[in-house]
């Protein structure tokens, strides 16, 4: 088989294509010969040396595909059956081996590809707006990078939830898409100032949350643009790190919740896991929910994927294909 191999962290370029031999799945796992692997900014933060890994690895922790082999515990799938998953290692590649627990059998209206695509993104989603804080009808909530992978969906399934939704996002392109996905305000933040906006949006009130996956640059207006009891929910970094604040602050901006949250506790059981898996592919098959594609890159070419996700050119899922 063919995989994408790190051998020491550091640009797109430490992302070598190699020939390595094909694994035989444990008692409770499956090989899966993968159509599609989904391309995550996390994906950037291991390759870089944000996190640490050991050495070697395959990056990738979603992909979709066929079964070709299962371990001889596992009871409900067979070789054939069409499967997606997320949140296990080892997805560059034409065949992962994964636990049979982390393994959702797709519904016959979606293909691998876009299975792949709404995976990890799209039950980051489910959890930030159903499970870390719950948006109810009415309440405002600010999505930045509304047309990356996550907010495209974060928009829509806010919408679905009935709230109204402030959108951030760098061009005019990325602005038609979040309006696209349903965004009732759309703030160009690297021309103006959000905070300013959100307040005049607001009608100084503020938003009850924030979601907020940009980290850096952001965290800190994030911060005012809330009303009293209001969540920063801090979900990613794509602009590098927030800084570091004391606690304090959250009392005087007024009675702030801030969490930090990560998909693997929002699918710690299997029963948690197939039922956000089964909403997010039960609306996209039924046409509720959107995925966009943005993008495939060969397998080969996983370091141009990188590169085109980290170069803030991408509105959407990213996506390698085994050639
Ligand atoms: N905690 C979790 O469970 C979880 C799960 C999935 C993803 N995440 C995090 O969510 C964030 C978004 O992930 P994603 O895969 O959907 O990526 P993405 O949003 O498709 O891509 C990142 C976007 O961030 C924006 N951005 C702002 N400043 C940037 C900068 N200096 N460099 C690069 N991008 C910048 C860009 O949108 P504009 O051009 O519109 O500014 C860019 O397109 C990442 O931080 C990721 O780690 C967290």
């Amino acid at each position: 088989m063919q995989a994408i191999r790190v051998h020491e962290q550091g640009g797109p370029e430490v992302l070598r294509y190699e020939e390595v031999p094909t694994p035989s799945p444990g008692p409770d796992d499956v090989l899966v010969r993968l159509d599609a692997s989904g391309v995550n900014y996390v994906d950037i933060y291991q390759r870089m040396g944000l996190y640490k890994m050991s050495l070697p690895y395959t990056p990738g922790s979603e992909g979709a595909g066929t079964v070709a082999a299962v371990g001889p515990r596992v009871r409900d799938l067979r070789a054939g059956d069409r499967v997606a998953y997320c949140g296990a290692l080892g997805a560059y590649a034409t065949h992962a081996v994964v636990p049979a627990a982390r393994l959702v059998t797709l519904p016959a209206a979606i293909d691998t590809e876009r299975a792949a695509a709404l995976m990890l993104q799209g039950i980051t989603a489910h959890y930030l707006c159903h499970s870390t804080y719950p948006l109810k009808a009415g309440e405002t909530a600010l999505v930045h990078a509304a047309a990356g992978g996550v907010g495209l969906l974060l928009v829509q399934m806010a919408k679905m939830l009935g709230a109204r939704v402030l959108a951030t996002v760098s061009t005019d392109a990325k602005a038609a898409l979040a309006r696209e996905a349903g965004a009732d305000e759309v703030i160009l933040y690297a021309e103006r100032d959000f905070e300013p906006e959100v307040k005049r949006l607001t009608g100084g009130r503020g938003v009850q949350v924030v979601y907020e996956s940009v980290g850096k640059t952001t965290f800190e207006r994030s911060m005012n643009c809330l009303a009293p009891r209001g969540y920063l929910v801090l979900f990613g970094q794509s602009s590098g790190p927030a800084p570091e604040i004391d606690p304090q602050i959250l009392q005087w901006k007024g009675s702030l919740f801030l969490t930090r949250p990560t998909m693997g506790h929002y699918i710690a059981t299997r029963e948690e896991l197939l039922a956000r898996a089964n909403d997010i592919l039960g609306w996209a098959a039924s046409g509720t929910l959107r995925v966009r594609i943005d993008r495939t890159f060969p397998l080969a070419q996983a370091a141009d994927a990188h590169r085109a996700l980290e170069s803030r050119a991408t509105a959407g899922k990213v996506l390698l294909l085994p050639g």
